[in-house]
């Protein structure tokens, strides 16, 4: 009725780890066509950049953001904006992270640039609080849109209880556009910031993953956890611990969501410190 484009896909080709099964998919490029979205289960899938879908699939559907909620409007708020503050329009959730880093520090807008290098999508990346030790997502928001079956509304970052890896926001609450809270500054110190964090990641495996798999608990690299275990280059079936970093789990190819589970399990095990997944598991 709104004209969502839906079609059955294989959830693998929509995740950095490679795996998943099919599910009915909606692409969804404004309000009305995501209401009609919100009207039965559904799941919301940004770059698929933390994801571990079952091979099974999701018997949800699963809305993708495209369009102009895939659209950045980057104009300065006249009323909002000052010699030092910018304030933008509405950056939509659907818009992938890296290509606007690279267009912040093109313009020289501050707060951001520590996100260099996660391949999410501005939604899912808000949606979690996504981060480095140089800065994360809610460094740089002003507002945010969030649609629910029950409704729209826009709320300001002070109102949500956010912190290392968390929003705040729940499951299901999907952010279908922010505006970011931005600081004047020159092109080069901004890329020259982005160039340091995106240092720490020289470590990190270049092969398909869905990034670390568990949180740092109590600011302790997990991953330094896992190595001591002496749990690195451990296989089960297709998945592989990363022998760069024991905190990436790697699909060798034909990886199934078994394998990357069994991995996961032998961890827990393993690593004497109880440890909370950073990864989500669907369904
Ligand atoms: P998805 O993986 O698609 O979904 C993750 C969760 O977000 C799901 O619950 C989903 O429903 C929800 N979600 C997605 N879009 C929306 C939306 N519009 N509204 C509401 N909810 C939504 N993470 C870090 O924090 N720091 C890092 O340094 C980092 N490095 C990484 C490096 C690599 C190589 C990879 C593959 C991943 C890395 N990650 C990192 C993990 C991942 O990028 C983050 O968790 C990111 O926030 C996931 O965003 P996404 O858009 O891909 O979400
Ligand atoms: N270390 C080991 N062995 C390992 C991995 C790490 O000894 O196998 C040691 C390193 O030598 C270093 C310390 O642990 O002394 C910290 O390692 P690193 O710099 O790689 O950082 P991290 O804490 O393991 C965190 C984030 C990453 C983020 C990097 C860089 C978490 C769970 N991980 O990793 O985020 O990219 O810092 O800022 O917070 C993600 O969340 O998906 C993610 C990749």
């Amino acid at each position: 009725r709104s004209g969502a484009r839906i079609e059955r896909l294989p959830l693998a080709r929509f995740t950095t780890l490679g795996v998943g099964g099919e599910a009915e998919v909606w692409f969804v490029g404004n309000h009305e066509q995501l209401a009609e979205a919100l009207e039965q289960p559904y799941r919301v899938l940004g770059g698929g950049s933390n994801l571990v879908v079952a091979d099974e699939g999701v018997p949800e559907r699963v809305i993708r953001l495209t369009g102009p909620l895939a659209e950045a409007d980057l104009t300065p708020d006249p009323e909002l904006s000052d010699a030092e503050t910018v304030v933008t329009g509405w950056v939509g959730g659907g818009v992938p992270l890296p290509g606007l880093i690279r267009k912040l520090q093109k313009l020289g807008l501050s707060n951001l640039e520590g996100t260099v290098g996660i391949p999410a999508q501005v939604g899912g990346a808000v949606w979690m609080n996504a981060g480095t030790r140089y800065g994360e997502m809610f460094g740089g928001l002003h507002t945010l849109e969030i649609v629910t079956p029950g409704g729209t509304r826009q709320v300001t970052p002070d109102e949500l209880d956010w912190g290392y890896r968390r929003s705040g926001l729940s499951r299901g609450h999907v952010v279908s556009r922010v505006r970011l809270k931005l600081r004047r500054s020159d092109p080069e110190e901004v890329r020259a910031r982005m160039d340091f964090a995106d240092q720490a990641r020289k470590g990190q495996p270049k092969m398909k993953t869905p990034g670390c798999a568990f949180k740092n608990p109590g600011g302790v690299s997990a991953g330094r956890l896992i190595d001591e275990a002496g749990l690195k280059g451990t296989r089960i079936g297709g998945a592989l611990i990363a022998p760069e970093h024991g905190n990436f789990i790697v699909n060798l190819g034909g990886a199934s969501s078994r394998d990357v589970h069994a991995l996961l399990d032998l961890i827990r095990e393993r690593v004497g410190v109880p440890l909370e997944l950073e990864y989500e598991l669907w369904p």
